[in-house]
Parts: C-alpha cells; structure tokens; sequence
C-alpha cells in the first residue's frame, strides 16, 4: 500500500520541515486536510498555506476538501499545486462539474464518502475518477479511532471495479495507524492516510514502513 501523512497532526510552525521529514521517511503522497467550518465543525488550511509547503517536497499533493462548495475553490487549490484533488459526494457542489473542472486543469480527481454513505453512491462516478476515499472515522478531526466496519465499502468498490475492467485506487482515512494497517491491506486498500500513527509516532520511518508492508 501507499502511505499518505495527514499534515494535519503535524507541527504547524514547521510545516516545510515536516514535510520533509515524511518524505525521507518514506511517504509516497502528502495529504493535506481542507476544512471550512461549515461542511464539518473545524477550520484548517487554504491554498495560501498549500503553496508555501510546495517547494518542500516532490511528492504528490493530495488535497482533501471537507468543504461545503469545493467546485467553487478548484482552480485555487490547482493553482496551489494539487496533484490529486478528492471532495465529497455529500458536498453541495454537483459532482460531476466538479470531476470535469478538476480534471480541466489536469489533477486527478477523487470522490470520497463519509461513514454512513454506501458504496453504490460512487459506482456511477467509477469511470471518471483517479480515486475514491472510504472515510474510517467521522471527517472533522485527527486523532479519532479507526471503524473497522467501513472496510466492506472498500472492498465493495474494488470489487465492482473489477467487474467493470476499472483501475481506480482506493484510499482510506482516519485512524490508520501500523497497528490496523493488515486489516485495510487484506480489504484491498491502495493507499492508507495516516495522521497521528505517523506524525505522533517515535520512528516515523518505521511507521510509515510498517504501514506499506500492511503486517
Ligand atoms: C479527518 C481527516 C483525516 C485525519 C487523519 O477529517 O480527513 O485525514 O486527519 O488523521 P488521523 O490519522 O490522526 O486520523
Ligand atoms: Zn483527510
């Protein structure tokens, strides 16, 4: 599997460091949590501070949108350097102008889905994503305990991609840490978000390993 450190656990005075830190780690994406207050009950980073952690690093951005209107803020966040771009099919924004608009400026779009949103929500988006997110805790927060029980979605989805001939990537978020990392690898996940369990971690190096190898 992919590993994804969630910036939002780490050290925001030092956010360039910390990126830095992840990437000689061993991290294959950086993800960044985009919140605005309304869509969940928290506020964190905007484009400004997405394009000053840029030069850090050569690593994809993958920019999560927790927003209410992510179609509104496309072109910031493209403008920023997004290289993945994923937003909720539970947002206001009408999903497939939002996908076209993503990929108009040629990031990879992604579709994600909250705990209580089914599988089959996606299915009829398949075809025109890079990758679909099975959130594992409720969006809003770092540092919340891993659900389990959302892993059927994910193998679900790479299921009915299968069935359809379709190589879509399948990322899981929130509470993934080298502990419960086997039981997303033996779902079928491609990538694992993880926050805390690697910016919190005393050797991120061997988390982010651990993560990978899926034991
Ligand atoms: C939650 C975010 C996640 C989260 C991951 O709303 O989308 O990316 O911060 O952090 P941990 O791994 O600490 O749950
Ligand atoms: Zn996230």
């Amino acid at each position: 599997m992919k590993a994804a450190p969630s910036l939002l656990s780490c050290n925001f005075a030092k956010m360039g460091e910390e990126v830095q830190r992840v990437d000689r780690a061993g991290a294959d994406w950086i993800h960044l949590d985009v919140m605005d207050g309304h869509f969940v009950p928290n506020l964190t980073i905007g484009p400004a501070i997405i394009s000053a952690v840029r030069p850090y690093t050569n690593l994809p951005f993958d920019v999560h949108l927790m927003i209410d209107d992510p179609l509104d803020y496309i072109d910031a966040f493209a403008d920023a350097g997004a290289d993945i771009i994923t937003f909720h099919v539970e947002s206001k924004s009408d999903t497939e102008k939002t996908i076209e608009k993503i990929k108009s400026r040629g990031v990879k779009p992604g579709l994600v889905i909250k705990p209580k949103t089914p599988a089959e929500v996606v299915y009829e988006y398949l075809d025109q994503v890079y990758v679909i997110v099975v959130m594992t805790v409720e969006p809003g927060f770092g540092g919340q305990s891993f659900m389990a029980d959302m892993l059927p979605k994910v193998t679900a989805i790479k299921e009915e991609c299968a069935r359809r001939g379709l190589e879509v990537l399948v990322e899981v978020d929130g509470g993934i840490s080298e502990k419960n990392a086997c039981f997303a690898a033996a779902a079928g996940v491609d990538v694992c978000v993880s926050g805390t369990g690697i910016f919190k971690a005393k050797d991120a190096a061997a988390a982010i390993s651990a993560i990978k190898k899926g034991i």
